[in-house]
């Protein structure tokens, strides 16, 4: 993903190339009118700031289904709160790790409970019943072409043409329960807060080369110190400290054990910061959720 802007401090400057902004509307535009649900994809750590506030004026009245994905990284009681508020709100929203399948029975069994309503709109109507068909949309990297090779297995579906739409579409046929197109949305994150801005890049949404690491790993040590104490010295083997450290005190600590250090000593925070985000990601804290619904 490009952006304008050089690496900045502000992340709520960053601003996405019209050109793809124009490219990844015209393939939800030109797509959307041919499923009859859409999934929209979530990251289970963020998933307030993974939703992007567009989608719901491009969907209209079209039915839809959220899926938390990388629930393998996210706190499971913070995701079980979030499932339950969508529920309150008559959403069905489902967990699931697409890397290792965890969840997805479970969701194509939501998705046959919830398109059932097409085949008895079907027979009302004296149609044909056929397979409902699927889209999934989501921001960068939260998951969207893992999914659809993880429901697509091994065998994946040759292409078919459907009327009406010039060029071939592919089309995943998923347990024989629906038909899932081959191509993902694309929706951009809407960067409002500088807080926001942090979650995208600290989980992989924005493109590392354009925001100020330092300010990154910042944001990240405050929110482990706060919340998350105990994993983050342990991951560190951060003994014999002030519960009362400063974020710069730990970052200082951390290059030490990882020796992180430029010649005379000073600590080397690029390389640090890296190795830091680089953990967050790949789950070496624990299960960590930076969103809260909003009853907590
Ligand atoms: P996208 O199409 O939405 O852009 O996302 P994509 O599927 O390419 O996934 C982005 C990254 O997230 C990939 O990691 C992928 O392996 C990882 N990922 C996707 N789903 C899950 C999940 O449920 N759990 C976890 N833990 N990771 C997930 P990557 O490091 O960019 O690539 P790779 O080295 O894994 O191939």
């Amino acid at each position: 993903m490009d952006k304008k802007n050089e690496k900045n401090n502000n992340l709520a400057d960053i601003q996405w190339f019209p050109g793809h902004m124009a490219k990844a509307k015209r393939i939800i535009s030109e797509n959307l009118p041919l499923v009859d649900m859409a999934v929209e994809l979530l990251d289970a750590r963020i998933i307030k700031s993974s939703s992007s506030p567009l989608l719901q004026d491009l969907l209209g009245k079209k039915p839809k289904i959220i899926v938390l994905n990388k629930a393998d990284l996210a706190n499971n009681s913070i995701t079980s709160l979030w499932i339950k508020h969508y529920q309150l709100n008559n959403i069905v929203a489902v967990a699931v790790d697409a890397i290792n399948g965890k969840g997805i029975k479970n969701f194509i069994r939501l998705v046959a409970d919830k398109t059932s309503f097409l085949n008895k709109k079907s027979t009302m109507k004296g149609r044909k019943i056929r397979k409902p068909r699927l889209m999934i949309l989501g921001i960068p990297n939260v998951g969207k072409s893992s999914l659809i090779n993880r429901l697509a297995g091994n065998v994946r579906v040759k292409t078919e043409n459907r009327p009406g739409v010039t060029r071939a579409k592919q089309w995943v046929n998923v347990e024989h329960q629906f038909d899932l197109l081959d191509m993902p949305g694309i929706l951009m994150p809407k960067i409002s807060t500088q807080e926001i801005g942090m979650k995208l890049a600290l989980t992989g949404a924005i493109n590392d080369e354009v925001y100020d690491r330092e300010s990154v790993t910042t944001y990240l040590l405050d929110f482990l110190n706060s919340r998350y104490q105990e994993n983050l010295f342990a991951r560190y083997n951060i003994k014999d400290i002030s519960p009362f450290a400063t974020t710069s005190e730990i970052f200082q600590i951390i290059g030490k054990k990882r020796g992180s250090l430029l010649k005379g000593g000073k600590i080397d925070s690029e390389n640090l910061c890296r190795l830091i985000i680089s953990d967050f990601r790949a789950g070496k804290f624990g299960k960590i959720s930076l969103d809260f619904p909003p009853s907590i």
